[in-house]
């Protein structure tokens, strides 16, 4: 499974692909909008930005919601960069712009995606990604890593190409699970990235091995 970092923060993003397990990174206009990026140009930059510090995909988001405004937009950021991937909604407009940038051969990301259905219409059209929102679907109490189950297994009876990319991951046991049905992707916070590193009986391993050394070392010079 791909990891991908979701955000638009410099940093964050520097610090995961640090780790070594960076496959890519999402962003939206709200996580945009938290690192106080507005205005064309600035955007654009940004995206730049984001482009050169990690080698794989990244999600610039259009703003418009008619068809031609995206596809004036999704041009646009296209053109940024080879890694650009044009990140477009879940509607009749924004479906029918994935058709078209699929056969321009620009990559997208059809994000806002909260049904099956909606996931079999954005492999229709040919999108390279498709985002269901795990954790928005469970804030309204529907299990939205089931969700990412059933759309394995549609893409899976048709041979769809479109990628699961599990979108709105809250936490560490949000990647595992989605891990166990299959998403291709998992676009996550940092801090969920970071927190499997972590368990108490590693730490507590690496503690005795390093003291068991110490003790053999001092034992050795005695
Ligand atoms: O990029 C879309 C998605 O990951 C949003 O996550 O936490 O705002 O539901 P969240």
């Amino acid at each position: 499974m791909k990891f991908f970092i979701d955000t638009a923060s410099l940093a964050q993003i520097k610090e995961a692909q640090d780790l070594g397990v960076l496959d890519g990174v999402t962003t939206n206009p709200s996580l945009m909008a938290k690192e106080g990026i507005s205005g064309h140009d600035r955007v654009m930059k940004h995206y730049v930005d984001i482009c050169n510090i990690v080698d794989g995909d990244v999600s610039a988001e259009v703003i418009a919601t008619d068809y031609a405004g995206m596809i004036k937009e999704g041009e646009d950021l296209a053109a940024l960069h080879p890694n650009i991937v044009v990140k477009v909604p879940m509607t009749r407009d924004g479906v029918k712009a994935i058709k078209y940038f699929t056969g321009k051969g620009i990559k997208t990301n059809c994000t806002l995606v909260f049904s099956a259905g909606q996931a079999l219409l954005a492999a229709k059209a040919g999108a390279t990604y498709v985002s269901p929102f795990v954790g928005r679907l469970d804030d309204v109490s529907t299990d939205g890593v089931q969700l990412i189950e059933q759309i394995r297994v549609i893409y899976d009876n048709y041979g769809y190409g479109t990628e699961i990319l599990a979108a709105s991951i809250r936490h560490p046991m949000h990647i595992i699970q989605c891990a166990e049905v299959g998403a291709d992707v998992a676009t996550c916070p940092l801090s969920a990235i970071t927190a499997l590193f972590d368990h108490p009986l590693t730490t507590i391993g690496l503690e005795k091995f390093l003291a068991d050394h110490k003790k053999a070392a001092t034992a050795v010079k005695a």
